[in-house]
């Protein structure tokens, strides 16, 4: 990981730094392009948008690390509207949770139940959730979590994973092996080298044995990535592999590389948009700013600007 991209998450993580940007108005506004907007209701209207563009959701109710049971059931009441709302306007989407958002860092056993009831929800209309991964004090937690999901028959409970980490290709085939579909992914958070690869390089032909694996073994894989070389490579890879183009996808997020995206539509590959919405904004917009070098002068103009 980039010195640039560490710091700025470091500075960025700042309570006073998240006062102050959250209350810009031009921080609002770049915020906006990753974000759908503050309700359920823009959440919607994005999946109905991407919709008639071709390509499928998943919705995320923007929030992590809460600290009170209280807490993680309101978060969890709105998630399970999410669900209802897909259904109700037959939305091609699926969900998209932070396990912490469920209290996973002081109640593991909490955060099974709410995404239980949550996953049998989403069965019903055949919506599938990912457990996102967070920081690495969470990723054992994560990986147990949906394990243990799916040992109590939530068969629509998948992972992502993060490339960058170390231990990421064991717990590949770990939850390969407890029947779970794996969202792959680079890996947005800061992590010390010795659980994470510290070059751009090293995380590259990382998530290309990642993703080499899981396009011949994976169950349903998701190939999350904006990484032009990486779509290429895998394109090649299930094509030679014979993997058809219905039993895998590329998934991107909301608001970056839409031409891209529409290349891959258009070529006749199937694409998932990662929306999120809600009005805990700030951490995820950290981490899309911190991820490309070109956005820290966004985030420096924010923080200097009204
Ligand atoms: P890379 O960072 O090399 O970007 C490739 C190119 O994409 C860049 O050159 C640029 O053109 C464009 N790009 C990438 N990010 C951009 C941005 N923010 N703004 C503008 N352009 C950008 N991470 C995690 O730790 N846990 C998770 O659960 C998830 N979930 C997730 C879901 C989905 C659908 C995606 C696509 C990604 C995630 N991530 C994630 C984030 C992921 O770990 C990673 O940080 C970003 O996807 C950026 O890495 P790329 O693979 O796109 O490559």
């Amino acid at each position: 990981m980039s010195v640039l991209r560490r710091v700025l998450l470091a500075v960025g993580s700042n309570p006073l730094v998240e006062r102050q940007m959250t209350t810009r108005a031009l921080a609002r506004r770049i915020a906006l392009r990753f974000i759908a907007g503050e309700t359920l209701e823009d959440g919607l209207t994005a999946v109905r948008a991407e919709a008639a563009g071709g390509r499928t959701a998943t919705l995320d109710f923007l929030g992590e690390a809460v600290t009170s049971a209280t807490a993680a059931r309101a978060a969890q009441g709105t998630i399970l509207d999410a669900v209802t709302r897909i259904t109700a306007d037959a939305l091609p989407s699926g969900l998209s949770i932070k396990p912490t958002q469920m209290g996973l860092r002081f109640d593991p056993d909490l955060t099974s139940e709410l995404l239980g009831e949550i996953a049998g929800k989403a069965a019903a209309d055949d919506q599938h959730v990912t457990l996102d991964m967070e920081g690495s004090d969470v990723t054992e937690a994560t990986v147990a979590l949906c394990e243990r999901l799916r040992a109590a028959g939530h068969a629509n409970v998948g992972c992502a994973l993060q490339a960058y980490l170390r231990r990421t290709e064991d717990d590949v085939e770990r939850l390969t092996a407890a029947g779970a579909s794996i969202r792959l992914t680079k890996g947005a958070y800061a992590e010390p080298p010795d659980i994470a690869f510290p070059t751009r390089r090293e995380v590259d032909l990382s998530y290309v044995r990642s993703a080499d694996w899981l396009l011949a073994n994976g169950h349903y894989p998701r190939i999350a990535t904006h990484d032009e070389a990486l779509i290429e490579r895998a394109k090649r890879t299930a094509i030679r592999l014979g993997r058809s183009p219905e039993d895998f996808e590329f998934q991107m997020l909301y608001g970056v590389r839409r031409e891209l995206q529409g290349r891959l539509i258009h070529a006749g590959w199937q694409l998932r948009v990662y929306i999120p919405f809600g009005t805990q904004w700030y951490p995820y917009f950290l981490r899309r700013i911190a991820e490309r070098p070109a956005n820290v002068v966004f985030f420096l103009r924010a923080l200097a600007g009204s």
